[in-house]
């Protein structure tokens, strides 16, 4: 994993909105954040420091990497994707680079495409990341204060090799509900041309139509940054949280008593704490980073993952199950007996 030095507390941002440090904690769990630097940093960057720890701690070059997998819903550029750049950065072979746009649910989504290729023999190392500079796309002025204040940067990396000791990735579990499209979302810059109005889901439709993927009225009406319905977004998590955790547990003929660790998507700690007590689990069964580093999208998962096995919290042989929910809506799990 890496994360930017620069740490942002709930005060520092009460220096450029009306919100405080008793609101955003009652409410999300989160303390602090971090942010990178402006200019320097990128999710590529930060992706690639990541990057090299993991290929590190596999033993091996990032010139025996064969695919890489990248998610993000902040790219450095819109297109091409992120996967290129670290292809370049790294120096790597002209190997395939993929980029995953699940936003929440990214890292777990990347893991399953990775997964697939590891069973069918094509590859033999792939670099997975979920990286997020997601500093660099917020309204944190008042305006935007109930989605500014969830959101922070990282980036987390896994290599992914075969194995035949029986353990590794049991099973993955993809979803979605487009539905929910517009609940969370960032509609700027796109091709929808407000094509989607009959959805009356988001506020995004007060914008004059555009011929081009942003125009001046979006920036000014704020549309270039990301929408969140809240309360819609949490409802739906709590229902979906439980059922993508149950999903493969029951796949593999395990219950939650059996799972060593969960690592469920940071979105909000009250989302957490309301998965565990639903489903009966120990505190030590469940691990939470919110406070420290805020929701990092697609890196959260693999920033919560490094960060349990760290502290010595995953051990061979552990039933460890990823979970994540996200805009889109998306959902997903993998469970792996580590
Ligand atoms: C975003 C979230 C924390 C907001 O909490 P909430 O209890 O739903 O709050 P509401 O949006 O109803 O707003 C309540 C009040 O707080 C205010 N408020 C919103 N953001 C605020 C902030 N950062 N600081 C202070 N006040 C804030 C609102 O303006 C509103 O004021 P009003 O009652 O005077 O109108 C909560 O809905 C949530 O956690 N949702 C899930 C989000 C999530 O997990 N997203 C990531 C998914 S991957």
């Amino acid at each position: 994993m890496y994360v930017p030095k620069n740490v942002y507390t709930n005060k520092d941002l009460m220096k450029y909105m009306d919100t405080s440090d008793e609101w955003i904690q009652e409410r999300t769990g989160i303390k602090e954040r971090r942010f990178a630097e402006r200019n320097g940093e990128t999710t590529t960057t930060m992706g690639v420091e990541a990057a090299k720890i993991a290929i590190e701690r596999a033993g091996i070059t990032p010139q025996e990497i064969d695919f890489i997998v990248f998610a993000t819903l902040s790219p450095d550029y819109y297109f091409p994707g992120c996967g290129v750049l670290v292809q370049r950065a790294m120096k790597m072979n002209e190997i395939g680079a993929l980029d995953v746009r699940n936003q929440c649910s990214g890292f777990i989504y990347a893991l399953s495409v990775a997964d697939q290729f590891i069973r069918t023999g094509t590859y033999k190392n792939i670099l997975v990341i979920g990286s997020e500079k997601h500093s660099f796309g917020l309204d944190l002025s008042t305006r935007g204060r109930n989605i500014s204040v969830i959101f922070g940067d990282g980036a987390g990396a896994v290599v992914l090799q075969p194995t035949s000791k029986g353990n590794g990735i049991l099973s993955t579990h993809l979803h979605s509900d487009g539905n929910s499209a517009e609940t969370l979302a960032m509609y700027n810059p796109g091709t929808h041309a407000n094509h989607w109005t009959d959805t009356k889901l988001a506020d995004f439709n007060d914008a004059e139509l555009a011929d081009m993927f942003m125009s001046h009225d979006m920036v000014e009406k704020g549309q270039n940054f990301p929408y969140m319905d809240g309360q819609a977004v949490f409802k739906k998590a709590i229902l979906t949280f439980p059922e993508v955790i149950m999903e493969p547990l029951s796949a593999n003929g395990y219950q939650p008593k059996d799972l060593s660790m969960l690592i469920p998507h940071q979105a909000n700690l009250r989302i957490s704490q309301f998965v565990q007590q639903k489903m009966g689990l120990r505190d030590e069964q469940v691990y939470n980073n919110i406070h420290r580093y805020g929701n990092t999208t697609a890196a959260s998962v693999p920033i919560a993952l490094c960060e349990a096995w760290e502290e010595g919290k995953i051990k061979e042989n552990d039933i460890v199950c990823l979970a994540a929910f996200g805009s889109g809506f998306t959902w997903a799990s993998a469970l792996i007996k580590w």
